[in-house]
């Protein structure tokens, strides 16, 4: 089954993915970005790109007029950090900026809105890893705040506005496009110092874990929560769901595999742990898979050389 879409974000790095994976199913694609910081060439050709911010009446106007099917919204402020030292600005983007689109979205009786949460901040510091969807929600930034209140946003504009909201609450998403610079993107840092013949900076000791899972995966599981029958049910969490590998992988065991891959040895240097960091982090993703039909396909050993390419040879 496929429709019409509007990706917003769709110049970034999870976006020009999702992009990519709703063309490859038929989709006809409309991208909106304000180049922030994506780049024009991320868009994936078919897709028509319109450049407007996501706070915009022009915005606005697209997802009111432009007779889609579904809103797939990536669009946003990214950086935890940014939150912190500027939480108004983050929730003019995550938080007017959605609901500007959610105006639109329900003017223009656009069926399903998938949302790009976070699993990563919405449960905070969690008590059961790996954490499902029903954990309490606890988030602990600002940026974690405007990802869940944009979820809230959804359920309560849906049921006023006539249409159904989804939340997509990633893990570390890795892959070809992520911005070394981003803080999130870890894997891409490691791959590019090594590539640069750089040191690899651990924060504290280096057994901290996270949950990485590959941006095609990622993409593929957005398609299919576009047309997937959702539970019926009016609990929260019913229409969220964790998009991640349900697997633990410290940054010391990160940094071997990546130098693995690349054939290289890391050399390591420590730094002393940074604030506020949790210490564990992995998400259950029995309900996707039970749900969307869908589990992570790519594994470091193949998705990591796709992502060294791409530095090789479209990133510097
Ligand atoms: N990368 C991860 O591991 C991860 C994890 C959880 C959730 N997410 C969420 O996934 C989404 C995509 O993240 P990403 O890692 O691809 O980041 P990204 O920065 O590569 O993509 C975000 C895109 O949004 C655009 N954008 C920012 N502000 C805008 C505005 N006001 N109007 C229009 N466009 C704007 C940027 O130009 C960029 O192209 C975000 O919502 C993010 O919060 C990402």
């Amino acid at each position: 089954m496929s429709g019409r879409v509007l990706v917003t974000g769709g110049a970034g790095f999870i976006g020009s993915h999702v992009a990519e994976a709703y063309l490859q199913e038929g989709w006809e694609v409309v991208v909106l970005d304000d180049l922030s910081r994506g780049h024009e060439k991320n868009v994936p050709k078919p897709a028509r790109f319109v450049r407007a911010d996501i706070r915009s009446s022009e915005a606005r106007t697209l997802a009111a007029t432009g007779k889609f099917d579904v809103l797939n919204h990536h669009a946003a402020q990214i950086d935890v950090r940014v939150s912190v030292d500027r939480p108004a600005f983050d929730a003019e983007i995550n938080v007017v900026g959605l609901t500007n689109l959610l105006d639109g979205a329900g003017e223009g009786g656009i069926r399903r809105v998938i949302f790009a949460s976070s699993g990563g901040v919405v449960y905070g510091d969690p008590a059961v890893v790996p954490t499902p969807e029903t954990a309490p929600k606890l988030p602990v930034s600002p940026y974690g705040v405007s990802k869940l209140s944009g979820e809230h946003y959804l359920r309560a504009l849906g049921a006023l506005r006539g249409f159904e909201g989804v939340a997509m609450r990633y893990a570390n998403v890795f892959g070809p496009r992520q911005d070394p610079k981003s803080e999130a993107g870890v894997v891409s840092i490691f791959v590019s110092r090594l590539l640069d013949g750089q040191k690899l900076t651990v924060f504290g000791d280096g057994r901290q874990t996270r949950d990485y899972v590959f941006v095609k995966d990622v993409a593929r599981a957005n398609v299919l929560a576009s047309t997937v029958k959702l539970p019926a049910s009016n609990e929260f969490d019913a229409p969220a769901f964790n998009i991640a590998t349900a697997r633990e992988t410290s940054v010391l065991e990160l940094a071997k595999t990546v130098a693995n891959v690349m054939g290289k040895t890391p050399e390591l240097e420590f730094a002393p742990p940074r604030p506020g960091e949790l210490f564990r982090s992995s998400l259950d993703i029995k309900k996707a898979k039970s749900v969307l039909g869908w589990a992570p396909t790519w594994t470091f050993e193949n998705g990591l050389p796709l992502l060294v390419d791409w530095f090789r040879t479209e990133a510097r």
